[in-house]
């Protein structure tokens, strides 16, 4: 089974949590936009759902197949988030936002009812930090927030290279209009003193440590989909 058959694996046993007149938040990255496909395909067939993006990308992917869409301020509870990660471990602790949407991920998650993340078995990790960690920072005052996270993460025993997020235009701009610094600090011990830390720094808008978000994870492997933890 290549990557992609395991992506599709994961979203198609997401797709079963789905159940008629759902309000879903809808993720964002190449897992989910294999869920968005088979979504897509069930709401072709009747299935009645209303979902909340959560990027321009996926919104876009999402009117193009069809997938009634909404606004959460038109829809500012919703049943089921079904999202990709980059990173989970056992106690379904997540790093995201390597595609950059980690902002509205976590807003969206955050009004979910339950959120079900999809994956497959190469972002199962014992500690968090193997992937760089996704810092969401507003572009005013940019070298002072940088110095302060660097400040904050020595103190927490923690060291790294904060890398400015590029794309093929120059510096990578969020939907919501703000930088990424992609912190390569290595393992984080204690995910919960980081994503606290990094909350006090006014600069940082968002970043990509969700925890306590995820009431359960499908990680697909070559034998198949496996169910992790369950928060409720
Ligand atoms: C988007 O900002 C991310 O949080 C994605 O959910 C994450 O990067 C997983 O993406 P893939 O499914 O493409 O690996």
């Amino acid at each position: 089974m290549d990557a992609r058959e395991m992506k599709i694996k994961a979203a198609a046993a997401a797709l079963e949590h789905v159940e008629d007149g759902m309000r879903l938040g809808i993720g964002t990255g190449s897992t989910a936009e294999e869920f968005v496909r088979l979504l897509a395909e069930k709401v072709a067939g009747g299935l009645k759902v209303e979902g909340v993006p959560t990027s321009e990308r996926t919104a876009r992917l999402c009117v193009e197949l069809g997938v009634p869409l909404k606004s959460l301020d038109e829809l500012p509870e919703l049943d089921l988030t079904i999202d990709g990660a980059d990173e989970v471990d056992a106690a379904l602790r997540l790093v995201k936002g390597g595609g950059g949407a980690l902002l509205r991920e976590k807003i969206v998650a955050a009004a979910s009812s339950r959120m079900i993340v999809i994956a497959d078995e190469s972002k199962v990790v014992d500690v968090l930090g193997r992937f760089p960690l996704p810092i969401e920072i507003n572009p005013f005052g940019q070298v002072a927030t940088r110095i302060a996270i660097e400040k904050l993460a020595s103190r927490l025993g923690l060291s790294g290279e904060l890398r400015m997020r590029m794309s093929d235009d120059g510096v990578f701009t969020t939907d919501g209009g703000h930088l990424i610094l992609d912190a390569s600090f290595g393992r984080i011990p204690d995910a919960e003193a980081l994503a606290s830390a990094l909350n006090t720094i006014p600069g940082v808008v968002e970043h990509g440590l969700f925890i306590n978000l995820a009431s359960l994870a499908i990680i697909a492997g070559p034998a198949g989909a496996r169910v992790m933890g369950a928060k409720n």
